[in-house]
């Protein structure tokens, strides 16, 4: 299993949305998802099943009691299972992170079948997110477009050098309003600072695109490809997962 998490230390800066796009793009594809929602929020857990202290009490070091729900995608080659999470997660905050890396890496032995694993932790600066940090291969670190859109990233990347967490594998522009030149100038931006992924690069050369559809989809509590398969993000997600996809052949080459 590759795990990657997703980390902007921005909130509301497409962590969630990106979780769920690519778990599904990667099912879609046939793959195996274990989704692990590790914001006290709960906000992936409440979009694709419902919360519950499943990864609490993981990280309280229970990885026998492993509850996994599945989500409905109405029908795809492969599945999204979630580790989910609620308001009880906020206590395991109070941890060391290097605690909560290793309980983390314990559940990633403990769960066979899967192809890759799906992090999305919380904005805040705290354990739970330098511990994911930590366990992860690869780091996916979405930008909002908009005035300060670099700020986040720049101290996400300051995070993960200061704590020797991880790495970044890879960045891109999401909630593109192509019709504003400030939008459509942040996927040039990544890419001019990080370079392509497809030439050694940290910046993918997929931007998601503002989609109303998406954020009806997260009200509808479906996954966006399941509620409305022709939306715009459902193709950006998937060139994004491609890339993605890509990267990973070409690191093994
Ligand atoms: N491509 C998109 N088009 C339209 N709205 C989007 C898009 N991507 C994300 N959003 C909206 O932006 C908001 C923030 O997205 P999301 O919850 O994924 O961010 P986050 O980084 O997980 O936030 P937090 O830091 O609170 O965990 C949500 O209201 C979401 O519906
Ligand atoms: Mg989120």
């Amino acid at each position: 299993m590759i795990v990657y998490t997703f980390a902007n230390l921005k909130g509301g800066s497409c962590k969630t949305t990106s979780a769920v796009s690519i778990a599904e793009a990667l099912a879609r594809e046939g793959y195996n998802v274990l989704a692990v929602d590790l914001d006290p929020q709960g906000s992936l857990s409440r979009w694709l099943v419902t919360r519950s202290g499943a990864v609490t009490s993981l990280l309280r070091g229970d990885v026998d009691g492993m509850s996994l729900q599945t989500a409905d995608l109405g029908g795809a080659a492969g599945r999204i299972d979630v580790l989910a999470a609620d308001r009880s997660l906020v206590e395991m905050d109070d941890l060391r992170a290097t605690k909560i890396s290793s309980r983390l890496k314990r559940v990633w032995d403990a769960s066979a079948g899967y192809d890759y694993g799906l992090v999305d932790p919380p904005p805040s600066v705290g354990a739970l997110v330098i511990g994911a940090l930590m366990a992860s291969d690869g780091i996916l670190s979405p930008v909002e477009a908009g005035p300060g859109a670099m700020d986040g990233l720049k101290d996400t990347i300051e995070l993960i050098d200061d704590t020797d967490a991880g790495s970044l594998t890879g960045t891109f522009a999401c909630r593109v309003d192509r019709r504003t030149t400030l939008d459509k100038s942040i996927r040039g931006g990544l890419l001019q600072e990080f370079g392509p992924v497809d030439s050694g690069g940290q910046a993918f050369r997929t931007q998601i695109r503002e989609a109303v559809a998406l954020r009806e989809a997260r009200t509808a509590y479906e996954p966006p490809g399941l509620y409305k398969p022709n939306m715009s993000t459902v193709s950006d997600y998937a060139d994004l997962t491609t890339e993605l996809l890509n990267l990973e052949t070409q690191k093994h080459e």
